[in-house]
């Protein structure tokens, strides 16, 4: 038989790759199918599992054989196979049929690795033994204790956690290089753990391990509200386990045996800094061969009952490094490092000289006039790093458990003139893969995306953050919900954002109301509409991106518990009550949106959301409940705010946005509506004034009446208030207000003026799904079919997009050329696409130089609004339009 032309690439479990660790005894399985011919879909798979790689090669599948399953699903096979026993590891390899029934060769072998379940854990929690409260100025414990491997060592691993954070050494060695371990949930819910292959690292013999432990968000600073949010005292756990040639196991874990001192690390806060002094520094302290005679047996406490479970996404890691551009001298004689991008880390500092030197390094996002840092944005988070030197050779210094954000480094005290070097920008965030790039031919615009991207890193760390400098840093759930759709787009952010969602429902209260933040951290409470709506959004937004259904079953129960929540003090549905904070459109530009209106305009839109998912996970009655429970907040929301005019509310542009986008007006006045959107705009001189809730929608919604021009003209703009008014004034990243810093007033209000909000960078959707026209079907979730659908415009001569889909990479690369519209697409085999060509007619369209009707693999169907519309299979494509079509120019 024929071989198939289909090859198996990527496989991913859990959205991961060869996860360690995994706790889920029915992990989703994912793979990616490559082609170099058109019109490729698969027809079956066959999935073998083994808990020997041998074995599986052979194509014998001892823990799972799913035999040949007629299907076209590549993503979220559930796996049916044995259940794994605790640190079990299952290889795992995939072969499709296509649809002629040929089959492909096997993939490449994956795994996963199953964790400790919970009744594995043997050890306890250990912490330093004098400490019974934790105060900001005790040194950071360090533990340690000796074992012996006894025989030949197969395979080690290491499960570790932390009430706090943890570094782990084994032999003098750190361990992995994930930073702000065990990660941030909450912890009276969940704690998370790691999982580490450390075989090559212990040796037949006398071995040493240690822990330095911080107290991260558990006990340390979080917000504004001081310390010990979960707990006064931090604590590590690990097991280590020690499987010997001949089978046997030993196990190691933290219990009353370990002993513990301290060292260099004096004091160590997330949000104020560290203080390191290097005279104090103990070398060696997890090797067999250090002296810790002076060390305390450690205090212990047992496990309880909150879960540990496996880390399923990935963790926070240094992922970039930036070198500085420019190095300028204060008067005051310190040096200020201009790293040239706003970013989120920490700086490296690299230095020589005398002993007990002390070098201070401060961080800032921008510059007082006089060139000093701005700092007062900062708030109360002191963001210092204080050095002392040993003295002697080079020493390179960096924090274990404090980040902060900033493009200024302030060195002060440094030993003679500092060269460029001293100091390097550590850029560390949870590490998800980039997915997408966009391009264009206006460099302000493809600036607008670095920004965005670096937004999207900077706040992307361990939870979707608000901002990454001041004391706040929080998960703000109104920021995520805008945002989430373009962050899906940049990165692969689908196992952060199914771990962030059981910190959402974590957080949930009692009565069912989410937290505006998740993890909750006193005193914010229970969540305003469109905060405490994320709980809602991000499930769909999963669901879309990813064709996640089992997002939705997992947190049905909380979504309905909140719905519930708001439907109980809302009889007449107008949503007017229990809007706790009830923060309105956030930040918009003296555009004050009444606020019931957009809690109701929300309410409607969860309730379809909510409608949508009960159908796609078989609720049909469900179903019903909300669509009737949309008709009757979209009748409310008409009788309460939509006036005989098509005028809404106070006539703001984002109360005309959300209605229209979420389809609450009847048909006769969505025209009039759209009119009065684009009068607000042209009345502020072409301008928008959109806070947090409408931008994401402003663009879409332009689009969608036939207003693409108005939506250019915004993304054009460079004049206050727009995107390029902070472009054309040096910004790197998003900032969380318009106005955070203007010509005529300088510097907003210090209490609350971040330089580093990704919210307003919700425009970034818009461009990958409009200008360069790559869109999910909702009915075909997770690009399984794909909307490809350019809207050129706004003087734009090129744009070029790539998205790496849970199915395989997609691109949409247009140009304008010679009065031609030149348009190359891929559409990765399994999938298939509607394409909109912009064209008079389908005759003037060739494709790699044939007609259309030539053309292997694309169908034209119809033509609509200046597009030719065709169905297209799996395969690249070259697309040239006779003639530029009016709308574009
Ligand atoms: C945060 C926001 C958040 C808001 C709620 C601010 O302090 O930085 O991003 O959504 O509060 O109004």
């Amino acid at each position: 038989m024929a071989k198939s032309n289909l090859s198996v690439v990527q496989l991913r479990c859990e959205y991961l790759d060869n996860p360690l660790g995994i706790n889920e005894p029915k992990p989703r399985l994912s793979w990616v199918l490559e082609s170099s011919r058109r019109s490729q879909m698969q027809s079956a798979y066959q999935v073998l599992a083994s808990s020997s790689e041998k074995d599986l090669k052979g194509g014998r599948g001892e823990l799972w054989d799913s035999g040949r399953v007629e299907s076209d699903q590549s993503t979220h096979v559930v796996y049916e196979g044995k259940p794994l026993e605790s640190s079990q590891r299952a290889y795992w390899q995939v072969r499709v049929w296509d649809q002629e029934g040929n089959a492909s060769d096997y993939s490449d072998a994956a795994y996963w690795e199953f964790g400790l379940s919970q009744g594995d854990w043997q050890g306890k929690w250990i912490a330093f033994p004098t400490h019974v409260n934790n105060t900001a100025s005790a040194p950071c414990p360090h533990v340690r204790k000796l074992f012996t491997a006894k025989k030949k060592v197969a395979r080690a691993r290491a499960y570790a956690s932390a009430l706090g954070l943890y570094q782990l050494h084994i032999n003098g060695q750190r361990v992995g290089n994930d930073v702000f371990t065990p990660g941030w949930t909450e912890y009276s819910k969940r704690v998370q753990y790691q999982t580490y292959d450390v075989t090559d690292l212990i040796e037949r013999g006398k071995n040493g391990v240690g822990i330095i432990i911080g107290d991260g968000w558990y006990c340390g600073s979080v917000g504004w509200f001081g310390r010990n949010h979960w707990g006064p005292l931090a604590h590590a756990l690990l097991q280590l386990r020690i499987e010997y040639a001949d089978g046997t196991v030993e196990t190691v874990v933290t219990d009353g045996t370990w002993e513990a001192g301290t060292g260099p690390l004096l004091t160590s806060d997330l949000l104020n800094g560290e203080e390191y002094d290097a005279r104090l520094a103990i070398p060696g302290w997890s090797t067999t061969r250090f002296d810790d005679s002076d060390w305390k047996p450690v205090k212990t406490q047992d496990l309880g009952t909150v879960p540990l479970l496996g880390q399923h996404s990935q963790p926070v890691q240094e992922v970039l490094e930036l070198e500085p551009k420019k190095i300028t001298q204060n008067p005051t004689g310190s040096y200020i490092f201009d790293l040239g991008q706003n970013m989120v880390g920490w700086a490296r500092l690299k230095v020589k000289g005398p002993a007990g030197t002390i070098v201070r390094l401060r961080f800032a996002e921008m510059l007082n006039p006089d060139g000093t840092l701005y700092t007062m944005n900062l708030r109360k988070a002191k963001c210092t790093d204080v050095y002392t030197l040993r003295g002697g050779r080079t020493e390179v210094y960096e924090p274990t458990f404090s980040f902060r954000g900033f493009r200024y480094v302030e060195v002060t005290g440094y030993p003679g003139k500092p060269p460029r070097d001293a100091i390097t920008g550590v850029v560390a965030y949870s590490n998800t893969p980039p997915t997408g790039t966009f391009e264009c031919s206006n460099p302000m615009v493809n600036q607008l995306q670095s920004n965005i991207v670096w937004g999207q890193r900077g706040n992307f760390l361990e939870v979707p953050t608000d901002c990454p400098q001041r004391d706040e840093r929080a998960g703000w759930m109104g920021d995520a919900q805008i945002f989430v759709r373009t962050a899906c787009f940049n990165m692969d952010v689908s196992s952060f954002f199914t771990k962030w969602m059981d910190d959402v429902v974590d957080s949930q209260s009692p009565e069912g109301a989410f937290g505006d933040v998740s993890p909750r951290v006193k005193p914010i409470g229970d969540a305003a509409p469109a905060w405490g709506d994320a709980g809602v959004i991000i499930p769909w937004t999963m669901y879309l991106c990813y064709g996640d259904t089992r997002v939705i079953e997992k947190h049905w129960a909380a979504m309905v518990k909140w719905m519930d929540y708001i439907a109980a003090e809302n009889p007449s549905f107008v949503r007017d009550k229990r809007l706790n904070n009830n923060y309105g459109d956030w930040l918009s530009i003296a555009a004050e949106t009444p606020k019931d209106l957009l809690a109701t305009a929300y309410w409607a839109y969860l309730a379809d959301l909510m409608a949508k998912m009960a159908h796609v996970i078989g609720k049909q009655d469900e179903a019903r409940q909300y669509d009737e429970l949309f008709a009757k907040v979209k009748s409310a929301f008409n009788r309460a705010f939509v006036k005989e005019d098509g005028k809404i509310g106070d006539d703001t542009q984002t109360g005309y946005v959300l209605a229209l986008h979420w389809d609450l007006l009847p048909q006769e006045k969505r025209e009039a509506a759209a009119r009065h959107l684009v009068a607000d705009i042209e009345r502020k001189g072409g301008h928008l004034s959109t806070g947090f809730l409408g931008v994401g929608y402003l663009t879409p919604t332009l689009t969608e009446v036939g207003r693409l021009d108005v939506a250019y003209r915004l993304l054009n703009n460079r004049t206050f208030p727009s995107w390029g008014y902070s472009i054309k004034h040096g910004a790197t990243t998003i900032w969380e207000r318009w106005d955070g810093w203007t010509t005529d007033k300088g510097f907003q209000d210090p209490g609350m003026n971040s330089f580093n909000h990704y919210s307003l960078g919700s425009v970034g959707e818009w461009m990958y799904h409009t200008v360069a026209g790559i869109d999910v079907d909702p009915h075909k979730p997770g690009y399984k079919h794909i909307i490809l659908h350019p809207r050129p415009g706004g003087g734009l001569t090129y744009a070029k997009a790539a998205y790496d889909s849970i199915h395989g990479r997609i691109v949409s690369n247009w140009r304008l050329r010679k009065g031609k519209f030149e348009w190359k697409v891929a559409i990765p085999a399994n999938t298939t696409a509607t394409l909109y060509i912009p064209a008079e007619s389908e005759e003037e369209i060739t494709e790699s130089g044939e007609s259309l009707g030539e053309a292997e693999g694309v169908r034209f169907v119809r033509m609509e609004e200046g597009f030719a519309v065709c169905e297209a299979a799996s395969g690249e494509y070259q697309f040239v339009t006779g003639q530029v079509p009016a709308l574009v120019g």
